[in-house]
């Protein structure tokens, strides 16, 4: 059996559903892509990587609960700088979150790590997370393993992001470098696509950022700067013997 998964990331739903980031309404292009997946044979997991609104407003988790129940497919929300943990918990109700959490599911280990710090851009995991981290992937050495965060967890070519990236990624990779199971991990954050392998002592690790749900930013920019690319999101086929296939699709 194959698992399908689908990342959706960086979705930014504001308060007011008419109102325009960057040139887009979230609104839109969040129900523009789902409409997409209905279009196709529906995942067997959607993992939502953080920024789910742009406010962290009640009502706006409120809608995005409504969407995604629509769809019927089981659902973790991890959190991004843009959300409120209280508010989340209140309304997509803590079982759903991804806030430090471990799933078993079609033979693949899925670890949710929350990277978000309340009133900062930048990611943080801080030694709790890290070292539940860790014994989370001693506990699991058989299941090939897929991190999802919400903050990349390597430089991407744009000076401006990589300063707001997760500031203690090194101690991360002294950690997931001891794993062979990890396979791969994936982050939003950046508004755009990148992918990049991580060499470790115990294997390779595939490093996948995936596109917002909304607005894009441009690859290789020092400053900041919004591309004109279409929203998108992530696939990923995951294979019991450990082998995984992903790309991105984006609206046309
Ligand atoms: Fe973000």
């Amino acid at each position: 059996m194959t698992l399908q998964v689908v990342q959706l990331t960086d979705i930014h739903l504001c308060d007011d559903p008419n109102q325009v980031l960057l040139g887009v309404n979230p609104e839109q292009t969040f129900d523009r892509v789902l409409l997409n997946l209905q279009q196709q044979p529906l995942p067997d997991l959607l993992l939502l990587t953080g920024d789910l609104t742009h406010e962290g407003t009640k009502s706006a988790y409120r809608r995005l609960r409504q969407k995604i129940s629509a769809l019927g497919v089981p659902a973790y929300y991890l959190a991004g700088n843009h959300d409120q943990t209280e508010e989340m918990i209140e309304v997509l109700g803590r079982e759903n979150l991804g806030l430090n959490r471990s799933v078993i599911l079609g033979g693949w280990h899925f670890v949710l790590l929350n990277s978000a710090v309340p009133g900062r851009v930048e990611g943080h995991l801080g030694s709790r997370t890290l070292h539940w981290l860790d014994k989370t992937l001693k506990e699991y050495p058989d299941y090939p393993t897929l991190v999802a965060l919400h903050h990349p967890v390597l430089p991407i070519g744009c000076p401006w992001l990589d300063r707001l990236g997760l500031e203690d990624r090194e101690d991360f990779w002294l950690i997931c470098g001891n794993f062979p199971q990890v396979k791969g991990v994936i982050t939003g954050h950046a508004h755009q696509e990148h992918e990049v392998f991580r060499f470790t002592r115990k294997g390779m690790i595939r490093c996948m950022v995936t596109p917002s749900t909304c607005a894009q930013f441009k690859g290789n920019s020092a400053e900041f700067a919004i591309d004109n690319l279409p929203p998108g999101f992530r696939r990923l086929s995951l294979e019991k013997k450990g082998k995984l296939t992903t790309r991105v699709q984006r609206l046309d």
